[in-house]
């Protein structure tokens, strides 16, 4: 069987959140009963295809063929590669920038080198444990061996979101995912193909040893076939904040696995001849059961709107962001929120002199939330971000005016709703200011 996997996305708007709905599109060429004159070669299967304005023709022998080709190409480079290239782009994105991408101050407040040594950590100790179970008695039956899996991956998601920011935290399972079906390849297949050649090439028939490599190499195979979807989600799940950055991400990606995998046993039932829709129906229902769970939350209305103390920092943390450009007009506005008696100004300025005098107050509902922006958000996204580590505005949004706030507004509802923005929270975006951004975009 000759296959290929690509993901189609459609994204759609529901209320003010993006939806995207990816559809794995499976391509895939099946192996037909041969010719008379091939079976008696020892071909089991045949496949003919056209490709590249050329005619290809593929036989899959059932045991060893009449003769050893003098090379034989082995299916090995396309995975060691795929990790090798997916190393270094975690490494460049969430190593060399972890400040930014691996690490959450609310979760774990980790130090770079800290997160960057619990996540390797992580992932080879998870990647340590899938070795010890396979090569074990419990990964020789299939059903205990998948299910311990299962089980240790909705581990692994739960304690992947509690240790790195959300983003990251998809990542993670990703790479474990990606370093589970890569040391398949290195460690069991290619040992038990290695096994057989050999026997071939000495004309022996396989014998106890080899045989006994050729079930674990089944079961792991196994394993990387329900791999592949969730695998690509979590490769794509990048693009996608209202995912990860939801509230129980962990429990969102669990869902996608089993939704993904079953839709994949599906597939693997048909094409040993067995055709079960019900197992078309389980991921249907989980879809839109996971659908109504993660629907978005109505918007609230802006909480006392006008610039008020809302825009003021509610924590006196000890690394302030860096003061807004109103910095100079502080005086003349504190004085006209307070003689516009907001109840809510007053008590904040009641609160504490220090934190009311760094209140950026201004006049207007748009510049209060401008104010914001630019402390919270332009050190980033300007044209030149002054934000250390970031030499161009990230994903090409720049936000420092108000039309470009309403030109990004869809995303910047999403972003901020869902806790994703700013990026690690680095620069302390309050929940009041959270909630003020996000109906002040919506209404845009
Ligand atoms: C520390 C730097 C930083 C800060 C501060 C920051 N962002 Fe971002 N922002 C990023 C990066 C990096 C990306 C690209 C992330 C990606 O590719 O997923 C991004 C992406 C976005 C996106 C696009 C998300 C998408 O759907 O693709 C939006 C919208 C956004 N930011 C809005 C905001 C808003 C609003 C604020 C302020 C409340 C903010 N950001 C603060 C770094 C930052």
């Amino acid at each position: 069987m000759v296959e290929f996997i690509f993901p189609l996305v459609s994204c759609y708007r529901w209320g003010s959140m993006d939806w995207c709905i990816v559809l794995f599109c499976v391509a895939r060429s099946k192996l037909r009963k041969p010719p008379q004159w091939k079976t008696d070669k020892g071909i089991s299967g045949d496949l003919w295809a056209v490709h590249g304005g050329g005619f290809y023709e593929i036989a899959k022998y059932k045991l060893e063929p009449e003769e050893m080709p003098k090379t034989l190409h082995w299916f090995k480079w396309e995975a060691y590669t795929t990790w090798l290239t997916g190393a270094a782009m975690m490494s460049i994105v969430y190593y060399a920038n972890a400040t930014a991408y691996l690490i959450d101050p609310s979760k774990v407040p980790f130090t770079s080198i800290g997160a960057i040594a619990t996540s390797l950590l992580f992932l080879f100790g998870s990647y340590f444990i899938y070795e010890v179970i396979v090569r074990s008695h419990l990964g020789k039956n299939a059903f205990i061996f998948s299910t311990l899996i299962f089980i240790l991956l909705v581990i692994a998601s739960w304690g992947s979101y509690q240790l790195f920011s959300d983003r990251a935290s998809f990542i993670h399972i990703g790479a474990i995912l990606g370093t589970v079906m890569v040391g398949n390849v290195f460690f069991g297949i290619m040992p038990a193909q290695r096994a057989l050649v050999d026997c071939v090439r000495r004309g022996e028939k396989p014998g106890k040893e080899v045989a006994e490599l050729a079930l674990q190499a089944k079961n792991r195979s196994l394993m990387n076939n329900y791999f592949t979807l969730p695998l690509i989600f979590t490769m794509i799940s990048n693009h996608y904040p209202m995912m990860y950055a939801h509230e129980k991400g962990w429990l969102v990606l669990v869902f996608v696995g089993i939704i993904t995998a079953t839709a994949r046993h599906y597939f693997n039932q048909k094409h040993l001849g067995h055709k079960k829709p019900r197992y078309l129906v389980i991921p249907a229902v989980l879809t839109v059961l996971l659908i109504i769970w993660m629907r978005p939350e109505p918007i609230e209305p802006a909480p006392a709107m006008p610039a008020t103390a809302s825009v003021a920092p509610t924590t006196t943390d000890s690394t302030p962001p860096a003061t807004s450009a109103t910095t100079d007009s502080n005086t003349d506005t504190v004085a006209n929120a307070n003689t516009n008696s907001n109840s809510n100004a007053t008590n904040s300025v009641n609160n504490d002199a220090a934190i009311a005098e760094a209140v950026p107050v201004s006049a207007s509902a748009d510049d209060a939330m401008m104010d914001v922006v630019h402390t919270r958000c332009s050190t980033c996204h300007a044209v030149q971000p002054t934000q250390q580590g970031f030499a161009a505005p990230p994903a090409g949004i720049i936000l420092q005016t108000p039309e470009d706030l309403k030109i990004h507004k869809a995303k910047i509802v999403t972003a901020v709703q869902t806790g994703y923005m700013p990026l690690g929270n680095i620069t302390q975006l309050t929940d009041a200011e959270r909630q003020q951004l996000v109906a002040y975009a919506s209404s845009l």
